[in-house]
């Protein structure tokens, strides 16, 4: 069997704004399903970046973007359905299918899941892996990790 193909690229974002414009550019490209792989702390940013693949997607200016901690899943409206999961309360990886997350991975919409280092498996499906950290001023450093052509595709010339 042949690797899937790999790329890896560095951004550094300097406000909250510069990482929700990094999540429009990517949602504006976005012409089949894809899946988004959030990691980083609390705070670092995941659901910023959220906000911008939504509106990348035209899901409507009225839906208010925030981490779905509770509900797990948050579903939106747009070019294609954007399904936003968080895992961080989500006490063992089990518990991930009772929150539709397979499911969701089988159907045609866009899937964003932050805390998904609580799966505990590494997923065998091409994907966006985005890896974010604070710095001390506000800046984060987002590690790009894209696994197959078209999560390549997602990020060339950013
Ligand atoms: N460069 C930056 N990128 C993203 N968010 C930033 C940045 N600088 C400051 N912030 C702030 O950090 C917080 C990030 O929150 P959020 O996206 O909810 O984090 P997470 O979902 O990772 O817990 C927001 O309050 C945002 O305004
Ligand atoms: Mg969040």
């Amino acid at each position: 069997m042949p690797r899937q193909s790999l790329v890896k690229f560095q951004f550094i974002s300097n406000s909250a704004e510069e990482t929700r414009s990094l999540g429009v550019k990517i949602g504006k490209r976005i012409q089949s399903p894809a899946i988004l792989i959030l990691i980083g702390n609390l705070g670092s940013g995941k659901t910023v970046f959220v906000q911008g693949i939504a509106k990348g997607l035209d899901v409507p200016e009225d839906y208010y973007i925030t981490s779905p901690t509770y509900t797990l899943l948050n579903e939106y409206p747009g070019r294609f359905p954007l399904f936003h999961f968080d895992f961080y309360r989500l006490e063992n990886a089990a518990d991930i299918y009772s929150t539709g997350f397979y499911e969701k991975l089988e159907s045609t919409g866009i899937i964003a899941v932050e805390w998904a280092d609580r799966l505990s498996e590494d997923l065998n499906v091409d994907h966006l892996r985005m890896d974010f950290a604070a710095r001390e001023d506000n800046s984060r450093i987002i590690n790009i990790t894209a696994i197959g052509l078209e999560p390549i595709h997602l990020i060339a010339k950013l």
